[in-house]
């Protein structure tokens, strides 16, 4: 007699990695040549032999099943186990190399590199290009952030690659967490790319908030995901409160404008885009809520930040 048990394993996919799973036991990990892990499982199965209905089962039989579940792994566990292990390994590395100090550079790198897509053709996005990409202007800055991930990166290469992509998006929500921010978890599995994105993609601080929006919106953002995203600007040399401090300053200094554009904040603070959101009313209402409302920021910023680093991604499970 059979019984099969299957388990979905769904989770694989949210928290996880790039391992292929089998039996819920053994993991196989992609050759160091390639700069991706595989995952494969989407549901898993384990057959065992036990009897198919409880009708037909004496005392022994109940005690073999029971004795049977015991010894079994189930597999969504163990899946879910895998998956965590991959992250782990990845936490653990970033995490010797970041500081609250580099935390800012961290998160805007994220946006450097996924900032890029465009609706449109789906070009761009969440694919490493970044690292192809240092000399452009936009970019000044962010080469000794790349450097200093390369170390991890390098560390990695040996245990379990990983790909410039899901190593950005997993050190940007790193930067988050030590600055006291919400805690996101990063889905791995992302694929480079080989050549760099097209250029004039990340909007200019100039812009003005119609513009911004006509930007992100063309990147597949609201208005609301724009003004969350760029909350993140409360840390960093922007005067937004404290600049390793992740939390709703950002808000709460851009909601005391005053009717003007600059909302009488002082110039030293924040760039003409931030407050140029602050201008327009429906970025505004925003601005506002947030303000007084950490939580609804940190809830709606780890929902934004999860679309983000999987905009335009290519996965390695597809
Ligand atoms: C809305 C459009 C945005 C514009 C125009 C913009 C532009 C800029 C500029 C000009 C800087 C200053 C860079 C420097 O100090 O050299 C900056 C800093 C920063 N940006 Fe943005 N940004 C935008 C959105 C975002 C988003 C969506 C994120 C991340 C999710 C982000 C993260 C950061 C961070 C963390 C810093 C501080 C970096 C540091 O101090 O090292 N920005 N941004």
């Amino acid at each position: 007699m059979n019984c099969t048990t299957t388990a979905a394993a769904a989770d694989l996919a949210l928290l996880s990695s790039a391992a292929s799973v089998s039996a819920g036991r053994e993991l196989n990990h992609s050759s160091k040549s390639s700069p991706v892990v595989k995952f494969a499982a989407k549901r898993l199965t384990v057959s065992c032999a036990a009897a198919s209905s409880p009708p037909h089962l004496g005392r022994r039989g109940l005690m073999y099943m029971a004795t049977t579940s015991l010894l079994i792994p189930f597999p969504k566990s163990a899946a879910s186990a895998a998956a965590a292990d991959e992250n782990s390994l990845l936490q653990e590395e970033i995490r010797k190399v970041l500081t609250k100090n580099k935390a800012p550079g961290f998160l805007r790198l994220v946006f450097h590199d996924a900032g890029t897509f465009d609706e449109g053709d789906k070009t761009g996005g969440m694919n490493g290009s970044i690292v192809y990409e240092l000399d452009r202007p936009e970019n000044a800055g962010l080469q000794k952030t790349v450097k200093i991930l390369e170390k991890v990166k390098d560390e990695m290469e040996s245990a379990r690659p990983v790909s410039w992509a899901d190593l950005i998006a997993m050190a940007g929500a790193e930067a988050v967490l030590i600055c006291g921010g919400p805690e996101i978890p990063v889905r791995l599995g992302r694929i480079d790319a080989t050549v760099p994105d097209p250029t004039g993609r990340l909007p200019e601080e100039t812009l003005d908030a119609k513009n911004m929006k006509k930007s992100f919106q063309s990147k597949g953002f609201s208005a609301q995901e724009l003004v969350a995203l760029s909350g993140a600007h409360t840390i960093g040399g922007k005067g937004f409160g404290s600049p390793v401090v992740f939390d709703n300053s950002y808000y709460k200094i851009l909601a005391k404008k005053s009717g003007s554009s600059s909302g009488g904040m002082s110039s030293m603070i924040g760039l003409p885009s931030d407050k140029a959101l602050a201008a327009d009313d429906e970025c505004y209402g925003w601005i506002s809520k947030y303000s007084e409302d950490q939580n609804l920021f940190f809830e709606d910023f780890k929902k934004v930040y999860t679309k983000l680093v999987d905009t335009g991604a290519k996965w390695s499970s597809a």
